[in-house]
Order: structure tokens, then C-alpha cells, then sequence
């Protein structure tokens, strides 16, 4: 078949996707900036290599499996960083989790990470 013919069908494939989380890879990047600066001296700058709870990886899955990423969210910005919690600009904290996502597996896209569409995202891969 040729190709641009395949494109159709990866599109309307989309919207059954609708649950895995979006972001950009700019967003992760931005992210991965605020996140060295502001968490990774606790959280470890490898999300799982730190004094408190690990950000990424199987245990941190288990934990986060039952909530939505609006709930993960709400904690981090209202409780983080420890030392300033709801410090950061809600850019930041969404730019944050976007990079969060991407340590954890999670492909970029071209739509980008917005707090009104977390409710509907999960960790669950
Ligand atoms: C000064 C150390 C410190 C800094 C800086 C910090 N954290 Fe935390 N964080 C903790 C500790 C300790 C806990 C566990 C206790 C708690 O939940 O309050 C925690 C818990 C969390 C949790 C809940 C994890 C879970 O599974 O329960 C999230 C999410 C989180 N931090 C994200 C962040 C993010 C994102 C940043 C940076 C914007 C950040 N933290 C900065 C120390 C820190």
C-alpha cells in the first residue's frame, strides 16, 4: 500500500488513545530544567535516586495506578517543592510532570500537557 495512504487510518486510530497522556517534547525539555533546579535535589536527579519518594519506575506505577494525573498533580503543586510548596509557576509544575512522563516512557506528541485534560490521563501505560 503506499503510504500516504496508511495516514488516515493512523488518525482516526487517536482518539481510542485518548487516555494516555500527551505533552511536547519542549514542554519535557522546559521540564527537565525546573525539575534539576527544584527537585532533583531530593527526588534525585534520576526521579528514583533520591531521599524521597521515587518519581519513576515500578513502585512508583503501583502507588499511582489507581489516581489520575489530575490528582498527581494537585499534590505536587500544592505540597512541592517541600520547601516552597505551590512555589512554582503552574507552567513549571505542568512542564515538571511532562518530564515525569517522559523518564517514565511516555512518548512526546504535538499536543501539549494542559491541566483541564488531566482528569482524563493515568500513569497506566
Ligand atoms: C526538600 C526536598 C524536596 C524537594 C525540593 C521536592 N520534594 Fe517532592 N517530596 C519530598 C518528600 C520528603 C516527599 C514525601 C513526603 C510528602 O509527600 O510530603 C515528597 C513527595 C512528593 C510527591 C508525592 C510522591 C508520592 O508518590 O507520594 C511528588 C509527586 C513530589 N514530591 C514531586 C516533587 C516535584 C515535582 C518537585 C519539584 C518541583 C519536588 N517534589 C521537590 C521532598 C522534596
Amino acid at each position: 500500500m503506499h503510504p500516504a495512504r496508511l495516514l488516515p487510518a493512523l488518525l482516526l486510530a487517536g482518539p481510542a488513545l485518548a487516555a494516555t497522556p500527551q505533552y511536547t517534547k519542549a514542554q519535557a525539555a522546559a521540564g527537565a530544567k525546573t525539575y534539576a533546579a527544584q527537585c532533583a535535589m531530593c527526588h534525585g536527579a534520576k526521579l528514583s535516586n533520591g531521599g524521597a519518594p521515587k518519581l519513576a519506575g515500578t513502585t512508583f506505577f503501583q502507588k499511582w495506578a489507581t489516581n489520575t494525573l489530575d490528582d498527581f498533580h494537585f499534590i505536587m503543586s500544592t505540597t512541592m517543592p517541600q520547601t516552597k510548596p505551590g512555589g512554582l509557576k503552574e507552567a513549571e509544575y505542568i512542564n515538571v510532570l511532562a518530564y515525569i512522563l517522559q523518564v517514565n516512557g511516555f512518548k512526546p506528541t504535538t499536543k501539549a500537557l494542559a491541566v483541564k485534560d488531566l482528569k482524563a490521563y493515568t500513569f497506566k501505560k
